[in-house]
């Protein structure tokens, strides 16, 4: 009695010292030490399983304490059906925590991510998130598997889509705009929505751009690529993470103790809980590293995973194991601890339930409208505009051509992972236009051919409405099927007949504005010469159409720049701004170096680039300290010009390479950049720091570090700026 005595005065004591925060923290841990100890160990299990869906059976399974988490289930009034058999049936009364894929939007829908990272705009990026959370909190949500966070240098996977694009240091930021967009100042927030990154890791390298394929990286390479942005999110305070299906060099990433155990709880001290992705753990018998579910679900415990998705291998026959000694105990209450720390935090064990009323107020506001297209304009991207044909000369234009399948498509612009988007609810690229056009200019339109099916039965009358017009604007590229998970493609051009409709309407000497519709990069060598301007606009959600028109019109000036390069073949894969020099660098004047025959090795259109209706210029770069101590920032400077007659945004992208190191590494790395607005004429001073820590690599040890040595930094508007000094990081003194 004595000792708990001392114990509880010991916690008083502490508690008063601490702050709220802090104390808040420590009476979770309390409240979870007290029902730990009264849980079960099928219990615990329970706790540590999800289901989608739900059926009978599975309520039963709630009632017994048999399932902690659900996900796809629909609706405030079922959620809260369901939580009220967990909160009010079951022995211990803990809450069910309810996930949903919640990718860009809950029912507004946002532009797909890939998308809105060439917007380069954080801030409005999480402000997405935001929205995003108080949609799907007020039909009884709680989490979302949000953000996806992989790095993708392969266009040929379709999951590129859902990502951020191919650099690290941009994915890492746009990994923090997310989670905090999604999670809200504090997680007791009701509108705050947990966030889980995903797909822990490496899911993006796999061989031949095959979704669920084989990955195999070196450690320096998955510590310099594609760990970052998981790091960032876990540092920016992500509540959950996903393991995902890949094996990383022969270990599943769901059952790979080095990425789980030691990287993520370890080295980042993660605190929140790791769900697999969907039977990720049952697939270990595919990968070979388990003959039953019940091994795999011992390996996966051991190796990290806390929370089991749809895999039937967390399951009370582990307790065998714990009896046996094969899988100590602490894994499993380390587990439950995890899953309901979240659910603390969450509040959900003092409020379970959702107003079913709320919805009604929240979903498509106007405000989150507004939103959807402001993002969606600041993520089209302008690849080509020759002869200045965009904007639109409006005065001058009587008649305009809309051709193409996904001219007038109203599924297509809702992307992958659509959530509750509805058809109904997207401004399509033709209505769009109307409605910007609307007794200014006579609109024709027709489709010309399917997206992807054979057939040229549609391309005369599509001619016949091409030869009454002025200018044509075609719509093509891919539907929202053809990217994200599963719809990986081997070839890279525009999908079925567009590109033969494409030259047939060329022939007709008809200027032509391509307009793009597509969830990843395209092979456009065939397209480039055939059309005047060149827009990318992927799938941008909702409010599509209008965000085209206003880049067409002229109503917003284009400001997208990429985040993923767009190679010239398919042969060319994988093609990336932050490659290495290899020892015989491509040199076209000589033979042996490396390089093609056929194709040059450079992108069509390189990571960063992006076109505007105006030009800058940059001058007068500067650096303030050019011999820096790691403890110092490198500050850089650079006069940027709007050469052009109107105001525009330019997104200024600084890289840095370190010349000599103990390992290779990349002839740059974007480590800074910034939107900048400018009047016609304006010039301005652009200021970037970036601490000399954030300068090192992963040395001949694997041990990071920044290393002493000249560093060569590049200031411009795309991965190829050729402004640059030098300087120097001095060991410290
Ligand atoms: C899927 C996806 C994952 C998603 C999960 C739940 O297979 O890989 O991204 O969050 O299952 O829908």
């Amino acid at each position: 009695m004595h000792t708990i005595k001392r114990s509880m005065l010991v916690v008083t004591l502490l508690a008063g010292w601490l702050g709220s925060q802090e104390r808040e923290a420590l009476g979770i841990e309390q409240k979870i030490d007290a029902l730990l100890s009264r849980m079960t160990f099928a219990e615990k299990i329970g706790q540590m399983t999800q289901f989608s869906g739900t059926d009978a059976r599975k309520e039963e399974q709630i009632r017994a304490g048999a399932i902690g988490s659900l996900l796809n289930v629909i609706g405030a009034a079922e959620n809260n059906r369901l939580q009220k058999i967990a909160v009010e049936e079951s022995r211990l009364k803990i809450p069910l925590i309810i996930g949903n894929d919640v990718i860009h939007g809950y029912r507004t829908i946002f532009p797909i991510p890939l998308a809105w990272s060439a917007s380069w705009d954080t801030a409005l990026i999480r402000q997405a998130a935001r929205i995003a959370a108080k949609e799907a909190r007020a039909v009884g949500i709680h989490w979302t598997f949000a953000p996806m966070v992989d790095i993708a240098r392969d266009p040929r996977w379709g999951r590129i889509a859902e990502g951020a694009g191919e650099d690290p240091f941009l994915g890492a930021a746009i990994a923090r705009s997310l989670v905090c967009g999604f999670q809200g100042s504090s997680l007791a927030d009701p509108q705050a929505l947990l966030a889980c990154a995903k797909h822990y890791v490496a899911y993006g390298g796999a061989e031949g751009g095959r979704d669920y394929n084989t990955v195999d990286i070196s450690e320096r390479t998955l510590r310099e690529i594609y760990l970052p942005p998981f790091e960032a999110a876990v540092r920016a305070g992500a509540g959950s993470l996903m393991s995902a299906f890949n094996e990383i060099g022969g270990i599943p990433a769901s059952a790979n103790p080095l990425t789980l155990r030691q990287i993520l709880k370890g080295e980042w001290a993660f605190t929140g809980f790791v769900v697999s992705d969907w039977n990720s753990i049952g697939e270990l018998l595919n990968h070979g590293l388990a003959a039953n579910r019940i091994e795999a679900g011992r390996q996966s415990l051991i190796a990290g995973v806390d929370m089991d998705m749809e895999g039937l291998c967390f399951t009370p026959e582990l307790e065998e194991f714990v009896k046996s000694g094969a899988l100590p105990e602490k894994y499993v209450d380390d587990a439950v601890r995890r899953i309901l720390r979240m659910k603390y935090r969450l509040g959900l064990f003092e409020n379970p339930y959702t107003d079913p009323e709320l919805s009604k107020n929240v979903l498509m506001q106007a405000d989150h409208l507004a939103a959807a297209r402001e993002l969606a304009r600041r993520s089209i991207v302008l690849l080509k505009n020759e002869k200045n044909i965009l904007p639109l000369n409006l005065e001058n234009l009587k008649t305009i051509a809309v051709i193409g399948p996904l001219a007038d498509d109203n599924n297509a612009p809702l992307g992958t992972w659509r959530c509750q988007g509805r058809p109904e609810d997207v401004v399509t690229v033709l209505s769009g236009l109307r409605q910007r056009l609307a007794g200014k200019v006579k609109l024709l339109s027709a489709k010309g051919c399917d997206i992807q099916k054979a057939g040229q039965a549609h391309f005369q009358s599509a001619i016949e409405k091409v030869r009454q017009s002025d200018v044509v604007i075609m719509v093509l590229g891919e539907g929202a099927e053809m990217s994200g998970e599963a719809a990986c493609r081997s070839e890279l051009g525009l999908p079925g007949e567009q590109l033969n409709l494409l030259r047939r309407v060329a022939e007709t000497g008809k200027p032509i504005v391509l307009v793009l519709m597509n969830g990843r990069p395209l092979v456009l060598s065939a397209v480039e010469p055939l059309a005047t301007a060149i827009v990318e606009t992927w799938h941008l959600g909702v409010q599509h159409g209008n965000a085209v028109a206003d880049v067409l019109c002229g109503d917003y000036n284009p400001s997208g720049k990429l985040t993923v390069s767009f190679p010239r073949s398919v042969g060319q894969i994988p093609v990336y701004y932050n490659h290495k020099n290899t020892g015989r660098p491509a040199n076209p004047g000589s033979k042996y170096n490396s390089k093609y025959l056929d194709v040059d090795n450079s992108p069509l259109y390189p990571f960063g680039y992006g076109n505007s209706y105006t030009r800058f210029e940059y001058s007068g770069l500067k650096i303030a300290n050019t011999r820096l101590q790691t403890s110092e920032d490198l500050r850089v400077s650079v006069s940027v010009k709007n050469v052009g007659k109107q105001a525009g945004t330019e997104v200024v992208q600084l890289y840095v390479q370190d010349l000599v190191a103990s390992v290779t590494r990349p002839v740059r790395e974007l480590k800074g950049f910034q939107r900048v607005t400018l009047s016609a004429g304006q010039q301005e001073t652009v200021t970037l720091r970036v601490p000399v820590t954030q300068l090192g690599c992963y040395d001949i040890n694997l041990q990071y570090r920044v290393e002493p040595g000249e560093f060569r930094v590049y200031v411009g508007g795309d991965s190829r700026a050729e402004l640059s000094a030098t300087f120097n990081v001095v060991a410290a003194q």
